[in-house]
């Protein structure tokens, strides 16, 4: 029965509870976190698609393995066995556990960038960025233009625009680029693939001019999925074929395991070279913790090793992305805007056309976070002026993004389909309301990542 329902590939065997709240309760807590869903405590929310990131289920095998955890300092089982996995998976001989994505930023940039380099991705998500500026580098996106349009049904919206990325080389020259790299998906572009054939033709440029490569490969899983969904002769290969193509073309890599690993903590770093290695080591032991566990338990290690392996497959994959797909249907069918095509781990509503009143001064994107949070106690992330808007301190202008978004992000075997039929219904509800929406301010705000700890009120008070 190709047309059935898609339903869930697992069974749940333990359940934890949500605390149901009314209307009147959450419009008290809205006030109280002054507008910003991030000063929210968690039980005050009953679905919580803030992020995807350490936030999915984990299954029966995985929590098995983690009694089977070896908590030695040096030398554990737990590390061989994760060692072994990111090897056949990615093909590179070295790897370093670390604790979360950016810790692997922070020791691989500590050593490759220095001051005035640049540094250029499809799009860096913004611990990269910030990592990256850090250094006092310049961290530069060379996404295609089709991604700035969020109604262009380009199927790899990720790719880095190849002829950019020349001129890019022949700009700032083989000198003060260390590295370059690729996100995929890429997160902070609405969760867009990026092709093989671009992989590969950007792995060609970067070998031709002596440049490292390197991936950001937290949602690698779910863009070799893509490839093999969207891209023409792929179908025939497996989504773990395609994914150690990807990784063959690269130096090196570094992974939020929190994505596409299926834990709630951990990270690496997997390359080719033994002289960096070393490198990587003498930090690692600085700032993480010794090479046989970085920044990560035993339990954490087994949990990995096995995360990484259900990740790959392709039951699953085609449930979890089919999930995202499906609750963007549902948005479009009631006519909340989104972006399109729908990315492989969350759904992101077009605020600028949901809003089109709205300037981006008063964050449109903002305002229809808080009111899905009002109506039904569903917590989304802007992504929009609020995080990415830039005041020029020399003119007082400011300069806004092209995309207003706001992120649905779906945690990994979280929730189930009847959980996002809900949170379509409230989306609806919130889209019936627009007419009735009035912009926000800031009241406070901290100069840098303002998003998290802002403070807004409503302007007609
Ligand atoms: N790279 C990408 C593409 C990411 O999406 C993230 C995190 C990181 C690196 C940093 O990894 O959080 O483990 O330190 N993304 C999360 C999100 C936080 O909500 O999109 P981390």
């Amino acid at each position: 029965m190709d047309n059935a329902v898609p339903f869930e590939p697992f069974r749940i065997k333990m359940v934890e509870p949500i605390r149901l709240s009314s209307l009147a309760e959450r419009e008290g807590w809205l006030a109280e976190a002054d507008y910003n869903l991030f000063r929210l405590r968690a039980e005050q929310v009953m679905i919580d698609l803030l992020t995807d990131s350490g936030t999915g289920a984990m299954s029966n095998a995985q929590w098995a393995g983690m009694m089977m955890g070896d908590e030695s300092y040096a030398g554990a089982r737990s590390f061989f066995r994760l060692q072994e996995v990111v090897q056949q998976i990615t093909g590179m001989p070295y790897m370093v556990p670390v604790h979360q994505g950016r810790a692997a930023e922070h020791i691989l940039f500590g050593l490759l960038i220095n001051e005035g380099d640049h540094v250029p991705n499809n799009q860096h998500f913004d611990t990269t960025e910030a990592n990256i500026e850090a250094r006092g580098a310049h961290a530069d996106n060379l996404v295609i233009a089709e991604a700035r349009d969020a109604q262009n049904l380009h199927p790899f919206k990720g790719n880095i625009d190849l002829d950019r990325l020349r001129e890019y080389i022949d700009t700032y020259g083989r000198e003060c680029i260390p590295l370059a790299c690729i996100t995929v998906t890429n997160n902070s572009g609405g969760g867009q693939p990026v092709s093989l054939a671009n992989i590969r033709a950007m792995a060609g440029i970067l070998k031709e001019a002596g440049i490292p490569f390197f991936i950001d490969c937290a949602r690698y899983a779910e863009n070799a999925w893509f490839i093999k969904q969207r891209e023409p002769g792929q179908q025939h290969r497996s989504v773990r074929e395609i994914a150690r193509e990807i990784f063959d073309l690269a130096d090196g890599c570094w992974m939020s395991s929190k994505k596409d690993g299926l834990v709630n903590i951990g990270g690496f770093i997997a390359l080719r070279d033994p002289a960096l290695y070393q490198r990587i080591t003498q930090l690692l032991v600085l700032y993480e913790g010794f090479p046989t566990y970085g920044g990560m338990a035993g339990y954490s290690m087994e949990a990995l090793a096995q995360g990484l392996d259900e990740a790959l497959d392709e039951n699953y994959l085609a449930w979890r992305v089919g999930q995202v797909v499906r609750l963007g249907e549902q948005l479009k069918q009631r006519g909340v805007p989104i972006l399109e095509p729908v990315g492989g781990h969350a759904v992101y509503i077009d605020g600028r056309r949901f809003l089109p009143d709205m300037p981006q001064a008063q964050f449109p994107a903002q305002v229809i976070s808080c009111e899905m949070y009002r109506l039904g106690g569903v917590r989304s992330v802007e992504i929009g002026s609020v995080m990415f808007a830039k005041d020029n301190p020399v003119t007082g202008d400011t300069a806004y993004p092209a995309l207003e978004l706001v992120r649905l992000t779906i945690p990994r075997r979280l929730y189930t389909n009847s959980h996002l039929d809900y949170v379509a219904d409230i989306a609806a509800a919130a889209f019936a309301n627009r007419d009735r929406l009035c912009g926000l301010r800031i009241t406070e705000a901290p100069a840098a990542l303002r998003q998290f700890t802002a403070r807004f009120a409503w302007l007609d008070n």
